[in-house]
């Protein structure tokens, strides 16, 4: 995933904007979803925020507060910082994040957690809530035309084709994995949930130690898809 988005930097932003190789997709009231996403975050009050997998900012520089950003793609990252100036972008890794407990209000993240295998993913929220007290996550919608989750094949503008396992989410289905939280958009195409870590721990009893991450499961050949999906 990690040398895909890097390629893909460039081209990125044609998936939110409808470009590019996404022109021709049928996405009926994607560009109206957008921007009620993008009114969704600029109405989260103002925070020490870290926005997570920032990726080129797109919604990084719709974020109030006291912004820190971060995306393991250098390509991302050149692309974030002048549009988000606001904003400190920094390259790093997300698991586990270079950051003390507590050194945020609210983590942020857009369209990563839904590329997260299960080892990743519970690592991945345990390190949030240790940053930060709140987790704003935001994903792509289940549909009744999506699966739950698929390995799916993308498609570069050089041609190039990578591999990539994606999720989508009913607003329930998320909000429960990230152990409660209140539903801040539920559309066709994105949802976005907000858990606190106290809520979490409240519903997790006694605290436990988080599974380390396992390496990438290999994706099984018969459900591999072809898409250029963001
Ligand atoms: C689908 S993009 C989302 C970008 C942005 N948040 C958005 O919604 O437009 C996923 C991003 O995750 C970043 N990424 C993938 N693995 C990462 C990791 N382990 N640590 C930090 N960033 C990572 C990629 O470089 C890419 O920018």
């Amino acid at each position: 995933m990690r040398a895909y988005y890097e390629r893909r930097a460039a081209e990125y932003d044609d998936w939110w904007r409808g470009t590019g190789l996404f022109a021709e997709r049928e996405r009926p009231g994607w560009s109206e979803e957008v921007r009620e996403v993008i009114d969704g975050m600029r109405a989260l009050s103002p925070a020490r925020v870290l926005d997570v997998a920032c990726g080129t900012g797109f919604l990084t520089r719709h974020l109030r507060g006291d912004v820190v950003a971060l995306d393991q793609s250098p390509r991302m990252v050149a692309i974030a910082s002048p549009r988000a100036p606001a904003a400190r972008v920094v390259r790093g890794d997300a698991v586990p994040l270079p950051f003390a407990d507590g050194e945020f209000e609210r983590v942020f993240t857009s369209h990563f957690y839904g590329h997260l295998l299960p080892p990743e993913r519970a690592w991945f929220v345990a390190e949030a809530l240790r940053v930060g007290a709140e987790l704003v996550v935001v994903d792509s919608a289940r549909r009744p035309d999506t699966p739950a989750e698929q390995w799916q094949v993308r498609r570069l503008n050089d041609g190039s084709r990578h591999r990539v396992y994606k999720r989508f989410f009913t607003p329930e289905e998320l909000a429960a994995e990230l152990g409660g939280g209140s539903v801040l958009h539920a559309g066709r195409w994105f949802v976005a949930i907000a858990a606190c870590r106290r809520r979490r721990a409240a519903a997790a009893g006694p605290p436990q130690s988080p599974a380390a991450p396992a390496t990438m499961l290999a994706a099984p050949a018969h459900a591999m898809i072809p898409s250029i999906s963001g």
